[in-house]
């Protein structure tokens, strides 16, 4: 009987011990998860303020003939065999990303490595893609606009510093 009763505090006593152990554990976890999607967030609604004013004119104006529910489409689209080739542009540039709207940009990178795609493609030279270039001659982009690009990817990637890509 004794025994019974030891063994059986004995159970209670770690089970108190561990369970709150536990307990803590996970509270703290969450709560420095919650701390840091709230950082996140306000990170985002600063790249995208700058977003707003800075880059997405450039981007309205050369890329969102592809990568936007916005599409403006040129005198020739209904010629035999343009129309294919536009439509599959914009189909595939919609799966990469869309920048409609505000960043965080949908598609099928994150945040972060969005950002990267984006300074690489411009940086290349490779978006937006030559035959376009060739028919739009607005979407080019100078070197002052490239910079700002840029520099808000640099200022973006430098508050993003923590966040995995
Ligand atoms: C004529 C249509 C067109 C325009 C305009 C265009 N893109 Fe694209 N974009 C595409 C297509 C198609 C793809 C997917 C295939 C590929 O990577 O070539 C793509 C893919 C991308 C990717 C993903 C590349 C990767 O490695 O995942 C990025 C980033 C990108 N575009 C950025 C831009 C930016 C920034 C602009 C404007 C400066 C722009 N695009 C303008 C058609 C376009």
């Amino acid at each position: 009987m004794y025994i019974r009763i030891f063994v059986f505090s004995l159970a209670f006593t770690s089970l108190l011990v561990y369970g709150h152990g536990d307990e803590k554990h996970d509270q703290q976890k969450s709560k420095s998860g919650e701390k840091q999607v709230n950082e996140y967030k306000v990170h985002y609604s600063h790249i995208n303020e700058s977003y707003q004013k800075n880059v997405k004119p450039i981007f309205q104006k050369a890329c969102y003939n592809c990568h936007s529910q916005n599409v403006d489409y040129p005198w020739y689209y209904p010629i035999p065999g343009v129309q294919d080739l536009i439509d599959s542009d914009i189909e595939e540039a919609k799966k990469h990303l869309i920048f409609t709207g505000s960043y965080p940009f949908r598609g099928h990178g994150n945040p972060k490595s969005d950002l990267k795609a984006i300074k690489k493609v411009i940086q290349d030279g490779s978006m937006p893609p030559l035959r376009y270039q060739v028919m739009h001659w607005e979407s080019f982009l100078n070197s002052e606009e490239k910079e700002k690009v840029y520099s808000w990817i640099e200022s973006a990637e430098s508050m993003l510093k923590e966040e995995r890509e």
